[in-house]
């Protein structure tokens, strides 16, 4: 996967980069790039935002600034990639969706700041907007990341163990349900056993009663436990 972040703050992904799935993906040949909408604003003293038509606090991404950031990358070429805007008020982002985007050979990301970004961006310059929560974050570096970790992870070799992605949490494995509970050593805890289950050797039956506890985690979820 080539995967741009199109940021204010570059810098803000160093960390990203050193997470270990994430420099799996790089080993595995997926490309990240930090594009900084700075870097190719058309406007005087590196400006990006402006202040709101109609009048309002804060101030606005300009959606001359974002679309030059992407002529720079992409030229008028952009069919096919999927470009995102990290935005409050896009699709929830889910398991789903990170399966979904984890297909794609090229995906684009875009970090809105300050009050957010020219509606002309998700009217004309992206193929879809997307939120990682109904709450406000202060930029969309962090949303990114979210969808980044969660999309790279999927990748193969991300992981050490190919079988940690197939059976975990909201997957087709588990029919869609949250992962059962795992438990280590020691086996006794402040008086807190481990299930007895799991030490039986009996694997059908482990498997049996994993299911089971990730089925009533999946029926609380909907009844809001
Ligand atoms: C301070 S927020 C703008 C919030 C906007 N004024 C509103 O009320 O919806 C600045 C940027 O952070 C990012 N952001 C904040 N919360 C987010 C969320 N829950 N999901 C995705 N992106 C988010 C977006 O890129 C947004 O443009």
């Amino acid at each position: 996967m080539r995967l741009d972040i199109f940021t204010l703050f570059p810098q803000w992904f160093e960390w990203f980069e050193t997470q270990r799935h994430v420099r799996n993906a790089i080993a595995g040949g997926s490309e990240l790039r930090y594009l900084d909408y700075r870097a190719t604003t058309p406007l005087s003293a590196g400006q990006v935002d402006d202040s709101p038509y109609g009048g309002g606090a804060g101030m606005v991404m300009r959606v001359d600034v974002v679309d030059a950031a992407l002529q720079a990358a992409y030229g008028d070429n952009r069919s096919g990639r999927r470009i995102v805007l990290m935005t409050p008020s896009g699709r929830p982002f889910d398991e789903e969706l990170a399966s979904e985007l984890a297909r794609e050979p090229d995906l684009t990301l875009l970090c809105g700041r300050y009050e957010g970004v020219d509606e002309r961006v998700r009217e004309h310059l992206v193929t879809d907007a997307v939120s990682i929560g109904r709450y406000v974050l202060s930029g969309g570096e962090l949303a990114a990341m979210v969808v980044a970790d969660a999309v790279l992870r999927k990748l193969p070799g991300a992981l050490g163990h190919a079988d940690s992605a197939m059976e975990e949490s909201f997957s087709a494995a588990l029919e869609g349900h949250p992962e059962y509970p795992h438990y280590t050593r020691p086996p006794t805890y402040r008086g807190w056993d481990i299930p007895e289950i799991l030490v039986s050797g009996d694997h059908e039956r482990v498997r049996e009663w994993r299911r089971e506890r990730s089925r009533e985690r999946g029926a609380s979820d909907r009844e809001g436990a």
